[in-house]
């Protein structure tokens, strides 16, 4: 209403007057959109430029801050533009998941859609479109054909988020553009210490509003990353090519969505749909070929040095131990087998040759049709791998050969690979020249995206490692079904340091909030090189890595350990063997940053709930109330909890199972060790 009286106001001398009053135009304008529940206000103003601030329960989360971009070869969109028009909607639905956290996502916001004018002939208007959550909100630019702008290079996103006092706000983060991609321990600092970083980018301001900065449909644009500039001024960073341009794109197009998810406490971040709300729904029909489910595979054997990827005596990939792996899937219930190491490439230091891979010709001890023949009578699949070690043209030249070859195994699922350090990813340009590239870029954005819908031609989901991060697109493409993208098990074998306590208390409400993630959890043998080995370990309990099958979500997870170690202690793999992993529902309880958390999970093919905390390095007691429970229902409580004597240096082994008779009405009270957890199976009966 305000805007139109403005507009009105501003255009009625024209009628009379030589229209250089269209400059009246110019006359500030402000426009302001809310979320459903009134808690967040979006304003949006054009003078003295254009900025966007947002206000959340009365308190201001993100101080005026910048918009617009810059173009090689056209003017800015930003500077001496005016809102011209505005558009509003409002929307309340609910959408299903295939697969996922929980069944049935409700989307609710508010939608501002506005267009920007510039007096100038060329290049003279974009849009943007916000949309405010009762949870957060999005906002992204669309940039419409017209003169002056076609085929573009964007040398510059404008977009800023202004934090005030950043002294004041506690922020956990990893750098960005770092040699080591997503792969870093997290820091916990105020923001004014934060050096160029990753999202999702969460922090917590003195009033304990916790808010994370991330984005939403990352497609066919480089990835942002924050830079600050002047302290609090967080500036969007795009990942460049590697001839220093961010984008390489034509009108019309629009950038991915800028998220800021908004919570007066740590768990509201939890229990945020934001991302997958900013996303478009299935664009594959007919998904049911997309499974769920658990894995073991022959992995944790090359991580701890027992066995090896390439050929020769300690060969891990051998179709002897392919098939006794697929005899223990089908003892103890599990949907498939990873084996990694098959095929022609990894001889010599493979890390650095991606160029040798081979990606439909198997070692010779490993015999392909045999394997999948012997699992398929067990049920069991083998789930393929694709290490690329960053060559992605060599990956790229062989894809659809791979992927029908493993469709006609019957193979349905494949892990990908991509380790090289940051802008390190070997591509092949039209002209025959090698250009490296970073995994974060453009280039690799579609990328990767390129092979998830190649893989879907062949009904073949992907778990992508060294990944581009998640920013939702599963809902798109259901058969991008998890990815790593963040510090995984694997550290604890040969990181240097190991994950520290703290790791995966951190991961929910930062890595996690972009979507699921293939950590690979359930090391049962900490002490592979003998407990006292603090740096080579997993840094927790027993109870904890049983715990991580609830708290870090991922629809295919993996029961990482050796067999053996698992068959040394089967009361506790009971867990593993009961454990879902796709939800009806899912429920954030309790936690604190980088300090514990809890969720609770209802399976999606049956009654059951489940319940996962965690706890840094300090032990701690936490009271569990079970209202979450159906209130008809009686359940019994399988519990898995750190016993009296549990610390995770000396006695992480020390767990207590036991079974008691709950109903909703009741509550647990659980000691977690430190480093330590609980896992629960809530038995309906
Ligand atoms: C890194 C992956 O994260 C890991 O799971 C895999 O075993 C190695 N690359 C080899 O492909
Ligand atoms: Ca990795």
């Amino acid at each position: 209403m305000k805007l139109n009286l403005n507009v009105l106001s501003s255009l009625l001398p024209c009628l009379l007057l030589p229209c250089i009053v269209l400059t009246n135009l110019a006359s500030a304008k402000s426009v302001e959109v809310s979320s459903p529940d009134g808690s967040i206000k979006v304003t949006i103003n054009d003078q003295p430029s254009l900025t966007y601030q947002v206000v959340f329960n009365k308190e201001t989360i993100i101080d005026n801050s910048a918009l617009g971009m810059q173009f090689k070869r056209a003017a800015e969109l930003g500077q001496g533009f005016t809102i011209a028009s505005t558009k509003r909607d409002k929307v309340s639905t609910t959408w299903q998941l295939p697969w996922g956290e929980r069944k049935d996502v409700i989307d609710e916001h508010n939608e501002l859609f506005l267009t920007f004018a510039n007096e100038r002939k060329l290049a003279n208007k974009f849009s943007m479109r916000f949309r405010v959550f009762n949870d957060g909100i999005g906002f992204r630019y669309e940039i419409p054909k017209q003169a002056g702008l076609n085929q573009v290079e964007i040398t510059n996103e404008l977009t800023q988020f202004v934090i005030n006092k950043p002294k004041e706000a506690t922020a956990w983060w990893i750098p960005a553009r770092g040699w080591n991609r997503y792969e870093y321990t997290y820091k916990t600092s105020d923001i004014e210490s934060i050096d160029r970083v990753h999202t999702p980018f969460t922090f917590k301001l003195k009033s304990g509003i916790h808010l994370s900065i991330h984005e939403a449909a990352l497609t066919d644009y480089a990835a942002m990353t924050l830079n600050q500039q002047r302290p609090g001024i967080l500036k969007a960073d795009l990942t460049p090519w590697s001839d220093g341009t961010l984008v390489k794109t034509q009108t019309d197009f629009q950038t991915p969505w800028r998220t800021i998810q908004i919570s007066s406490d740590a768990v509201g971040l939890l229990n945020s749909d934001l991302i997958l709300n900013l996303n478009e729904p299935n664009k594959l029909g007919d998904v049911t070929w997309v499974k769920p489910g658990k894995y073991v595979g022959i992995w944790w054997g090359m991580h701890v040095n027992e066995t090896t990827w390439g050929s020769g005596d300690k060969h891990g990939a051998t179709t002897d131990e392919a098939l006794r792996y697929i005899d223990f899937a089908a003892k103890y219930g599990f949907d498939g087998v990873l084996v990694e190491g098959w095929n022609i490439g990894w001889d010599g230091s493979w890390f650095f040759n991606g160029d040798v891979f081979n990606f439909s010709q198997s070692y010779q001890d490993f015999d392909l049709k045999k394997i999948t023949d012997y699992g398929q009578l067990r049920n069991v699949n083998l789930i393929g791998h694709h290490e690329t070690s960053g060559s992605v043209t060599n990956y790229r030249n062989q894809m659809t050969d791979a992927y029908a070859l493993y469709q006609k195994h019957g193979i349905t699922q494949v892990k990908t690979g991509y380790v090289a350090d940051g802008g390190n990813i070997k591509r092949i340009d039209e002209q025959g020249i090698t250009r490296k590239e970073w995994h974060d870029g453009q280039f690799m954005v579609n990328e990767y995206l390129h092979s998830v819908k190649q893989a879907a031609k062949y009904k073949i989901s992907i778990n992508t490692h060294e990944p581009i991060k998640d920013t939702g697109l599963r809902r798109t493409y259901p058969n991008w079904i998890t990815r790593e993208g963040a510090r995984g098990q694997e550290f604890n074998a040969w990181g240097s340091p190991p994950n520290p306590p703290e790791h995966t208390a951190i991961l929910p409400f930062t890595r996690m909030l972009a979507g699921p993630m293939d950590f690979t959890p359930g090391i049962f043998n900490m002490g592979f090189n003998g407990l006292g080995d603090k740096s080579n370990r997993p840094q927790t309990t027993l109870a904890k890595q049983l715990a991580l099958y609830v708290v870090l979500y991922s629809p295919i997870q993996m029961a990482a350990d050796l067999p053996r170690n698992y068959e040394n202690n089967l009361p506790a793999f009971q867990f593993i063997r009961d454990v879902p992993t796709d939800w009806q529902a899912s429920k954030a309880l309790a936690g604190e940053v980088g300090e514990y958390v809890i969720f609770a999970r209802q399976e999606r093919q049956g009654e059951d709930w489940f319940v996962g905390g965690l706890t840094n390095e300090n032990s701690r007691v936490v009271e569990l109330s079970l209202d979450f429970l159906d209130k008809n229902k009686h359940y019994q409580a399988q519990i898995y909890r750190d016993g009296e004597n549990a610390e995770w240096v000396n006695t992480p082994y020390d767990m207590i199972i036991e079974n008691i008779n709950v109903t909703y009405k009741d509550k647990l009270t659980l000691p977690m060790a430190t480093s330590g957890g609980f896992a629960i199976r809530f038995l309906h009966k």
